[in-house]
């Protein structure tokens, strides 16, 4: 993954707004389904810090911590955060050896489906991680009904099998909101997802 990103850090805000999407619109779901001031954030896969910034202006009060493995994303992140004192970035691969205790909103965007095979470690994670009370959000690769995207996306590491809403479906988490949308007339399907741990 660090490999990975080596590259693909220098292209990545100049590319994904043309297929990571729903980024945006889930942060304005958030803002209605999460009524009470989040103290503590924390992104998992945090990249380059898109959803940093626009979290610390959506809730500048807020603690908010973002989790990378890469440090060439992350270096980008903390160019962007530098004059946000309240974002806190660590390089360190989220789960039970670096966990995230405490927290009341944790946002995985377009990292859990790259996450494998423990994606499921992860989420876990992030479950004991919320206070009672604090929301899970989602926004990822879905599904798709061709074999060669699927093949595409796996070969770039993303697992695209509806396997992450299922695992949400089945989890103890009680779903506030849920949307599945169709990309460039059907070639994919991504999901968005609030949940919220009773
Ligand atoms: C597609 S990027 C998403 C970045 C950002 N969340 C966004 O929406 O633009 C996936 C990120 O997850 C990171 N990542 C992969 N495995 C990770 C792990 N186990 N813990 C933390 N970050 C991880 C990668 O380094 C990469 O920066």
């Amino acid at each position: 993954m660090r490999q990975y990103y080596r590259f693909q850090s220098r292209i990545y805000d100049s590319t994904r707004w043309s297929f990571l999407f729903g980024r945006k619109s889930i942060l304005r779901h958030l803002q209605q389904k999460v009524t009470y001031p989040p103290e503590h954030i924390v992104e998992i896969g945090c990249g380059t810090g898109f959803n940093l910034t626009a979290m610390a202006r959506l809730w500048p009060a807020a603690k908010i911590t973002g989790y990378d493995v890469s440090e060439d994303m992350l270096s980008i992140a903390r160019q962007k955060t530098k004059v946000l004192p309240q974002v806190h970035l660590r390089q360190k691969a989220y789960g039970p050896e670096h966990p995230a205790p405490g927290c009341d909103l944790i946002l995985f965007s377009y990292s859990l489906s790259m996450i494998n095979p423990h994606w499921l470690i992860l989420l876990d994670q992030a479950i004991k991680d919320l206070q009672p009370g604090g929301h899970l959000a989602l926004v990822d690769f879905h599904s798709t009904r061709w074999g060669w995207f699927r093949q595409h996306m796996s070969n770039h590491h993303v697992r695209m099998e509806g396997h992450l809403l299922e695992a949400i479906r089945k989890s103890t988490l009680d779903i506030k909101f849920k949307s599945v949308k169709r990309a460039y007339g059907g070639v994919w399907e991504y999901v968005q997802l609030i949940a919220r741990k009773d």
